[in-house]
């Protein structure tokens, strides 16, 4: 079972940011080259006189944040900008409705196609949700099942969530691929409160958890790891947000694949098998 307890006031703060170690060899531009083996192991002397072997670990280079020298069109004067040569849309049809409106939107000229291709017609729906949350849609109103999935997600593509009452309201997330339970709060209870909220998820046996906030550990947090994450640290450099609060954890899971059947099966095991097969799922 892993269970988050967040309290508003003393710990929002959750980080992403993982230290990378440093390494003294060089590679080649692809980043990926291992050192050469004349390097790569070898013994030292210690103090004591007694040796030491030791032999690279592989870890990532520092060039590999070098990446492709890309020219967002925002910054590239030759690029077409779109203001300039869009017709924009007229609305139509408007429709007034208790808590907002709808109306079909149609291009206002001859399609510019800068991008793609403009779609000619859109339907608009915009509608105070809330006193404090608008929604506005906009989505093309000639769909058909040749392109639904293209901007709207089917029942049958996204698995509902299942949810109870019994003995007191909790919920479910399974994958839809493989039925796996990725999320269940049955048998526990929700607490929220104004500063404080509790909800509790099980996990399956020795799983792999990562995230949940910046500190100096393992990537993997471990099974029973307990932390508490602070709002407060050092001031934050200008334009380059390090530290915030985002709850967010990262959960792998392995399967070993049946060769005959393809059936997967959870893996709970430290140690792979030379001849296994698996295949990972994180969610
Ligand atoms: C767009 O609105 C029209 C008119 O209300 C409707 O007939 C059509 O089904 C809508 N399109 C989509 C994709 O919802
Ligand atoms: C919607 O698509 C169908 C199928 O291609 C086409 O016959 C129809 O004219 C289109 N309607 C609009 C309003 O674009
Ligand atoms: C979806 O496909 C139909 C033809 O099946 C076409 O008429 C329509 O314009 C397409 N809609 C979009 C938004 O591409
Ligand atoms: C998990 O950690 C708590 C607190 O350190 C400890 O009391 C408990 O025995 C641990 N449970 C397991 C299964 O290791
Ligand atoms: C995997 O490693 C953990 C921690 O080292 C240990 O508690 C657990 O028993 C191991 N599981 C198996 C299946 O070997
Ligand atoms: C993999 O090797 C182990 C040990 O040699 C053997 O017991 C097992 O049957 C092998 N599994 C497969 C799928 O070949």
């Amino acid at each position: 079972m892993a269970r988050f307890t967040v309290n508003a006031f003393i710990c929002s703060l959750l980080t992403y940011g993982f230290a990378q170690a440093q390494s003294s060899y060089s590679g080649s531009a692809d980043g990926l080259t291992t050192v050469a083996a004349s390097t790569a192991t070898g013994t030292v002397a210690t103090g004591s006189g007694t040796q030491t072997s030791f032999r690279a670990i592989f870890t990532v280079p520092a060039s590999a944040d070098q990446g492709a020298n890309l020219l967002p069109t925002t910054q590239d004067p030759e690029a077409v900008d779109p203001q300039k040569v869009c017709p924009g849309y007229m609305a139509s049809n408007v429709v007034r409705s208790e808590v907002g409106f709808s109306a079909t939107l149609s291009l206002a000229g001859p399609a510019c196609n800068v991008y793609g291709t403009d779609i000619e017609t859109l339907n608009l729906t915009v509608a105070y949700q809330t006193a404090h949350r608008l929604a506005v849609n906009i989505s093309p109103a000639n769909i058909t099942t040749s392109n639904m999935t293209q901007y709207i997600l089917s029942d049958e593509l996204v698995q509902q969530p299942n949810w109870g009452n019994d003995p007191t309201f909790s919920f479910t997330v399974l994958r839809k691929s493989n039925g796996d339970v990725l999320f269940d709060t049955r048998g526990t209870k929700l607490v929220f409160e104004n500063q404080f909220i509790e909800f509790v998820s099980a996990l399956p046996e020795n799983y792999n958890l990562y995230g949940l906030g910046e500190r100096i550990h393992g990537l993997r947090l471990g099974n029973n790891f307990t932390a508490t994450t602070y709002a407060a640290d050092v001031g934050d450099p200008i334009d380059l947000g390090i530290y915030g609060s985002h709850p967010f954890y990262l959960d792998t899971r392995y399967y070993e694949i049946d060769s005959h059947t393809g059936d997967m099966t959870y893996y709970s095991g430290n140690n792979s098998a030379a001849n296994g097969s698996y295949t990972s799922m994180s969610h």
